[in-house]
């Protein structure tokens, strides 16, 4: 199929963009770089051996896009662009609810005047807030405690209403829950500006000596060790997740949403052993208050991903920190995501 993946340069959406390219789409990579670089593109190139084409453009810029997606016949998007970090959220809210809420407004607008009606959606986990039962389904309720995912939410309730409004609309929403790791060849990855503020780069940042120490946030939950649950998945299997979705578009009108998730719990004290095993080296930490707004325990119920789409996370935890070590040691750590 002809795809329009937004956000495609970034972490989550270069990694869906060789799987989906390797399973023979054609891909147009439209991002806007505010979090991505262009050597992406070489990079892709390197490990697909097909040029990606990209557009450098902003979700918001409508005429843009829908120029784009005729240009490129588009059959189908992806819609991975948004800003994504939650405590920045709480700072400068507007410049979230701009570029997720009005962005995807802006492109569901270009689609409608092309009539590209097919959709996969990056939503989040977030949008469940503090678990009420585990393993987190898509029936738990929603409680959204932040304006990032407020922002997840409401994009969710817009893609609903639209599909309700048009049977001929397809669209999936996929709630990720903690995506980690990164390609094999360790030249794309998760490589965030700034100090990180998701676990795993945090940790990888510490084994390369970049930074002195983590910080675990609370060893008081009621948890196996202590320290807070959750359910990482590799990267990889994320993307093929989306090659999955994007097949199911192919058969199916309306509207789904559905987790992508291993339905397996780690704690933070287990990903710095296994990250000391993967790498080799050691991840000095210690102990710290909680994090406000962090729950003890997330992890989902798969099984509507398996049913729905056919599809199941494979890829180990080892295989995670491993590939997340091979990115943060060589080359890819280097350069931008
Ligand atoms: P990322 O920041 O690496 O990628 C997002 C990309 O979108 C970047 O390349 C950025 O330059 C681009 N972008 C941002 N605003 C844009 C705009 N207005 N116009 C065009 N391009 C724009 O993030 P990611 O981790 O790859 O996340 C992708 C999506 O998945 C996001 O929507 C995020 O909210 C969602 N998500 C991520 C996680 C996670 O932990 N990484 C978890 C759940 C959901
Ligand atoms: C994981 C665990 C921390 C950093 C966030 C978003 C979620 C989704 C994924 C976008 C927690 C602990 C962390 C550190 C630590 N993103 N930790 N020291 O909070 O589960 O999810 O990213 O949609 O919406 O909320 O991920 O990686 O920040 O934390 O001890 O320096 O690691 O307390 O228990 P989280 P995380």
């Amino acid at each position: 199929m002809d795809l329009l993946l937004t956000g495609g340069m970034g972490y989550i959406g270069s990694h869906a963009a060789v799987v989906l390219t390797q399973a023979g789409h054609r891909v147009v990579l439209y991002d806007n770089l505010s979090n991505s670089a262009q050597v992406m593109v070489e990079r892709l190139e390197r490990i697909t051996g097909v040029p990606p084409l990209f557009v450098d453009g902003d979700v918001r810029d409508t005429d843009r896009l829908r120029h784009t997606l005729r240009h490129h016949a588009s059959e189908a998007v992806i819609h991975f662009a948004g800003l994504k970090v939650v405590g920045e959220s709480l700072d400068i809210p507007l410049d979230y609810y701009a570029n997720n809420v009005q962005g995807s407004i802006s492109l569901l607008q270009a689609m409608r005047e092309v009539g590209t009606r097919a959709m996969v959606f990056s939503s989040s986990a977030n949008v469940y807030g503090e678990p009420r039962y585990l393993p987190v389904d898509e029936a738990h309720p929603t409680g959204v405690t932040n304006p990032y995912g407020r922002t997840k939410l409401q994009v969710e309730e817009i893609l609903h209403d639209l599909a309700r409004s048009d049977p001929a609309w397809r669209i999936v929403c996929l709630r990720y829950f903690n995506p980690v790791g990164a390609h094999e060849s360790g030249l794309i990855g998760e490589n965030p500006q700034g100090i990180p503020n998701n676990l795993m780069p945090y940790i990888a940042q510490v084994a390369t000596g970049k930074l002195a120490e983590l910080r675990v946030f609370g060893n008081d939950y009621p948890t196996l060790d202590g320290t807070g649950v959750r359910d990482f998945i590799h990267v990889m299997d994320l993307a093929e997740g989306h090659a999955s979705a994007v097949g199911y578009l192919r058969e199916h009108a309306g509207w789904q949403v559905i987790n992508l998730g291993t339905g397996q719990g780690y704690s933070v004290l287990e990903m710095i052993r296994a990250f000391e095993a993967a790498s080799g080296r050691r991840v000095p930490y210690r102990i710290a208050p909680r994090r406000p707004g962090d729950s003890a325990s997330c992890y989902a119920n798969p099984e509507k991903a398996r049913r729905v789409l056919n599809w199941t996370a494979r890829r180990t935890l080892a295989q995670m920190c491993a590939t997340t070590w091979a990115f943060h040691s060589g080359a890819g750590g280097k350069g931008a995501a």
